[in-house]
This record gives C-alpha cells, sequence and structure tokens, in this order.
C-alpha cells in the first residue's frame, strides 16, 4: 500500500511542530512622553507583534480583556525581527502593565502564515511596568553614564541604584560599544545587560557616541533606539527638567580616512544648529525649572574637529539660554569645566567611564552625584533653583 505523507505536514501545527518563535532581546522601553511609550524587542525568526496593556494593581493581568497595540505600516502589520511597538494615547504620570507578543510568521506555498506565539511572562512574574513622564512632577531621578565601550561589569556596577519607582530614566551619553558591528554584538555588548537590569521598566535615553557611529551596522542604530521626532537629536521634558540630547557626530575631519568618504557630520551639525535655535525659544524648554544638556563629544578641553564644532555651533545658542549643566563624556577623564562667560555661562560636566552621575531634581536644587562602581561618591554638585 502506498502512504502520503502530505498530510502529516498539515497535522504538523496540530501536533505542535508549528513554525517556532522566540524573544531573542528586549523588551526594553524608548521614547517615553507624557502620552506614549515605544516598546523594543526582537526575535529569532519573522513575526508580527503586539503589546497588551492594563493599568496599574494587583489584579490578574487577565482579569479583563486588554487593549492590544501593534506596530503597522500603512495599514499592514510589520512582519519582521526587530519589533517597535508605539502606544500613543496614554495619560500623563501614569504608571501600566504591559505584556509583549510576537507571532511567528512564515511562507507556506506562497502564502504567509502564522506559527506559535511567544511572550513575556505574567504569571510567574509580575508583568512589566512603565509610568508615563509627567512636566507637573516636582521631583525627578535620573542616572547617566557613557563610555561604557561593553564593559559590562561596569555597567552592572554603575547602575546599581537604578530601580523602577527610584529611577525616573536613564542616560546613556555615547560609546557604549567600541563599533556598531551587528545586532548581537551590541546587544551582548551592553543592551542585554541593561535589560536584565532595568531597560524594561525604566527608560533608557541615549545620546549617540562617535564609536556608535561606526562599524557596518551603525546605519540601524535609530532602528533600535527611536526617538519621538525621529532623530538622534531631541528633547523631552520630564519633571522639572528639560533635556536637550544632541547628536555630537564622529571626533575627526569628515574627510579622514578612517571614515573612508562616507561621513557628512559637518551638515549634520549643522541641521542640528538649526534646530536647537527654535528648541531653545520652546515652551517646555522656557518653562523647566531645570535644563540640561546632554552630548557625547565636550565643546572645551580639546583642539579636535568634532570638539570645535561642538563649541562653535551649539555654544553659541546654548550661552545665555539659561543651561543647569551639560554633560559629557568621549576624553574618559573626569572633568569640571566650570562657568565661563566667553564661551558658556554654565558648567560642563565631563563624565569618566568608570563613574555614574546620580541626579535628583527637586523644587529648590538639582544635585549630581558622581560615584565609582563601588558606589563611593566622589564629588557632589548642587544647582540651585
Ligand atoms: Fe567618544
Amino acid at each position: 500500500m502506498k502512504i502520503n505523507f502530505a498530510f502529516l505536514f498539515w497535522l504538523l501545527p496540530v501536533w505542535g511542530f508549528a513554525q517556532q518563535v522566540k524573544i531573542t532581546h528586549g523588551p526594553y522601553l524608548q521614547a517615553l512622553g507624557e502620552n506614549e511609550v515605544t516598546i523594543v524587542w526582537t526575535t529569532d525568526n519573522p513575526a508580527v507583534s503586539w503589546v497588551e496593556l492594563a493599568p496599574a494593581g494587583d489584579d490578574s493581568f487577565y482579569a479583563q480583556e486588554r487593549p492590544q497595540y501593534c506596530q503597522t505600516r500603512h495599514g499592514n502589520r510589520v512582519v519582521g525581527q526587530l519589533h517597535q511597538v508605539t502606544i500613543q494615547g496614554l495619560e500623563r504620570g501614569t504608571e501600566y502593565r504591559y505584556r509583549i507578543f510576537s507571532q511567528a510568521v512564515f511562507d507556506q506555498s506562497g502564502t504567509l502564515s502564522c506559527g506559535r506565539v511567544a511572550s513575556s511572562n505574567v504569571y510567574s512574574k509580575k508583568p512589566l511596568r512603565f509610568t508615563t513622564s509627567d512636566s507637573q512632577k516636582t521631583d525627578l531621578s535620573f542616572v547617566a553614564l557613557n563610555d561604557i565601550h561593553g564593559r559590562q561589569d561596569d555597567l552592572r556596577a554603575l547602575c546599581g541604584n537604578v530601580k523602577y519607582g527610584k529611577t525616573d530614566l536613564v542616560i546613556f551619553n555615547g560609546d557604549m560599544v567600541d563599533r556598531m558591528d551587528g545586532e548581537q554584538q551590541f546587544f551582548d555588548a551592553f543592551m542585554d545587560e541593561a535589560v536584565k537590569l532595568f531597560a524594561g521598566e525604566v527608560p533608557v535615553f541615549y545620546a549617540r557616541g562617535n564609536h556608535e557611529t561606526r562599524g557596518t551596522f551603525h546605519p540601524y542604530f535609530a532602528d533600535y533606539f527611536p526617538s519621538r521626532n525621529g532623530q538622534l537629536y531631541y528633547s523631552f521634558r520630564h519633571g522639572p527638567v528639560h533635556f536637550i540630547v544632541l547628536d555630537s557626530g564622529e571626533d575627526k575631519p569628515d574627510s579622514d580616512v578612517e571614515y573612508f568618504g562616507l561621513a557628512r557630520f559637518d551638515a549634520y551639525r549643522s541641521q542640528q544648529q538649526e534646530w536647537l535655535k527654535k528648541e531653545i525659544e520652546s515652551e517646555s524648554f522656557r518653562s523647566a525649572s531645570y535644563r540640561m544638556v546632554i552630548v557625547h563629544i565636550p565643546p572645551t578641553g580639546s583642539d579636535w574637529h568634532g570638539a570645535a564644532e561642538v563649541k562653535n555651533k551649539f555654544l553659541p545658542l546654548l550661552r545665555h539660554a539659561g543651561i543647569t549643566v551639560m554633560f559629557c563624556g568621549h576624553t574618559h577623564k573626569y572633568q569640571y569645566i566650570a562657568p565661563d562667560d566667553q564661551l558658556h555661562d554654565f558648567p560642563i560636566l565631563i563624565n569618566a567611564p568608570n563613574t555614574a552621575l546620580e541626579v535628583s531634581a527637586t523644587p529648590n536644587a538639582l544635585s549630581v552625584k558622581r560615584k565609582d562602581t563601588a558606589g563611593k561618591e566622589l564629588n557632589v554638585f548642587t544647582y540651585k533653583h
């Protein structure tokens, strides 16, 4: 008797052999605002993804049906391995619980079919949470670090105090990697560790460093760290602080042999200069109690081209704009540059690769504690409102 095995193919899903999918990295929060957030993760196979959202509470995540938010483009759900789900229409300063889902999508004889579903755990673990930002909040607590260059031990030590409910956000001020060589490489270097520590519940705001502009994977950096304006220079307000995040680009002239003719950072920094002119006129900037600038390459202390560009294009606009303090990295050497009325009427704090800046803003003052990997306090700066 002849047996036709083709029918077995159709039974595979029933028997549990349908196309599998696994969550490989994330989820982590990006572009948090008063009314929105973007949740990012990756999968090992192409999938469509969605997020289910529940209000804060101790009730079961499935006490009732939860609204679903999908990633769509031109009306279609996005099939891929990098998933970015933006949720809009949220309430300001409000806690939510969330669960992520990815369903495998595969080509079955020329037709797209769906397979298994992977999701974050809401049963044996508490669901992940986030709280939207709030310009009316009186206090803010955040941590800034830079130049980690893939040193996970330092990342772990410096973020020891980062906790949901206590830390509102974390700033990565550039050079978290040596190069952007691939997805697995940069997750291995620092981002998987950040997810393990806090990034699923405490949002990361990233100021790109010059090392993130290097490597074959660098064009995809912004896909993994999306901002609300779609640029790598942007601003956001949380509590009493208005943040301006600038992208200082590369440190050498665009014509340097190291860039193989591919760099156009002078024009890019001029574009940011035009944006910055409008930014410092914004209501959010003007009404904030504290105004901070986050930029990887410091404008002073070096005569390299990138530093000169930051100095010549950004400082004249920031001088007399009421900046509280500027945070930089890049030089791998701690330095506190006091205000100088000719160039910058605000202090510049260059953070070292093995220290973190723990910032606390209250109605009266913004205080910055620089701590080392053992948690030892090295410097404290206080800026009165
Ligand atoms: Fe750098």
